[in-house]
């Protein structure tokens, strides 16, 4: 099973993550704005499986258009992808995915209103493909970073949830243990909205990889006292001088690794780097809504008139990663200038 897919019917089916681990359901869409809504809501979330999602959505929003030419069709496409991009700011998987079957749909304008959908439902389908061979690929780099015996430390959920299927962080952690190493994984649960107490564990669970949950609070402590021997996390957006945007409290877990002498990466496909911004503070931080923090699935803490801040991302400055994993391999330092190496040749421009 896959996080998304498209159904025969012409729907977009995809697990409602909110619902995770205590049931395993799914949800279909018809109507392009109820994917935007989906993503919002984290229905879907992980960067790449909402980048996904909204190619998909781009397949909706053809099929719901009513223009009898291309020219109206590309127009009702772009009011869509405003939509879509409006949903959440910070993975670039998301804006991408939108730009790219624009340009998909643009390219294919002259075979016709049943061309440009047949292009973007074929360009959608092998985007996921695209996103699972990429992650295994990903995962085999970064395998090799883990020995027999390793406990390693994994941040919000980076696994099948968060991609189409297969993973990024949790994939390199999921192609060790399937290759047979005996390794431990704590699971930071990722506070405020829990993607590694609920996502992450589950997917342990499925997998039969050993796991401990952590309070958020807990790393360093493990850190100091010798048992844990690498740390990885995803991203959501990579800047040209490789500073990692990723779920709030990334920053802090790296700054503790450097400090604790633990090799410490982020693990995503190229596809996730940015190389129009040129670090991470030039990167759009989502806020959410308080309410995630003071009352977390619904679960008051405190009462709701209670002031909170929510920050969904951090800003991992370059320097406290030891490496960035991508299916391209792994980049060492300098990263301002390999990091743009491997993006080229991820985009065939090598
Ligand atoms: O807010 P989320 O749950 O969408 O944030 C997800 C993350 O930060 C992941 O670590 C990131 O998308 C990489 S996962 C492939």
């Amino acid at each position: 099973m896959r996080s998304v897919e498209w159904t025969g019917q012409n729907r977009l089916r995809m697990i409602d993550q909110r619902r995770i681990p205590w049931d395993l359901v799914t949800v279909e869409y018809d109507d392009y704005r109820e994917v935007a809504q989906a993503i919002f809501e984290m229905v879907v979330r992980g960067a790449p499986a909402i980048g996904v999602s909204a190619a998909f959505g781009m397949v909706l929003a053809a099929q719901q258009s009513r223009a009898a030419n291309t020219g109206d069709l590309l127009g009702d496409l772009e009011a869509a992808a405003e939509t879509l991009k409006q949903a959440r700011p910070t993975a670039v998987n998301l804006a991408w995915a939108v730009d790219h079957m624009l340009v998909v749909g643009g390219g294919a304008a002259q075979n016709g209103v049943e061309g440009v959908r047949a292009a973007l439902l074929g360009e959608a389908q092998r985007l996921a493909d695209e996103d699972v061979a990429t992650n295994k690929r990903m995962a085999a780099h970064g395998a090799a970073l883990i020995r027999d015996g390793d406990t390693v430390l994994h941040h919000c959920n980076t696994g099948m949830l968060a991609t189409v299927d297969y993973g990024t962080a949790l994939g390199v952690i999921r192609m060790a243990h399937e290759s047979g190493k005996r390794i431990h994984v704590l699971l930071d649960e990722t506070r405020p909205r829990l993607q590694g107490s609920r996502l992450s564990a589950w997917e342990c669970e499925q997998l039969g990889i050993p796991y401990d949950i952590l309070p958020d609070t807990a790393a360093g402590h493990y850190m100091r006292r010798g048992e844990i021997d690498l740390v990885l996390f995803g991203a959501d957006r990579v800047a040209a001088n490789g500073d990692v945007v990723n779920k709030i409290g990334s920053y802090q877990i790296a700054v503790l690794a450097h400090e604790n002498d633990i090799p410490c990466y982020s693990v995503f496909p190229t596809s996730t780097a940015d190389l129009t911004m040129r670090s991470g503070d030039d990167i759009p931080i989502e806020e959410r809504d308080k309410a995630e923090v003071l009352a977390p699935y619904g679960c008051a803490i405190v009462p709701e008139t209670y002031c909170a801040r929510n920050p969904a991302f951090d800003v991992t400055p370059a320097k406290y990663l030891t490496g960035l994993v991508t299916e391209q391999g792994i980049v060492r330092p300098p990263f301002d200038v390999n990091l743009a190496a491997v993006v080229r040749a991820g985009q065939g421009m090598a």
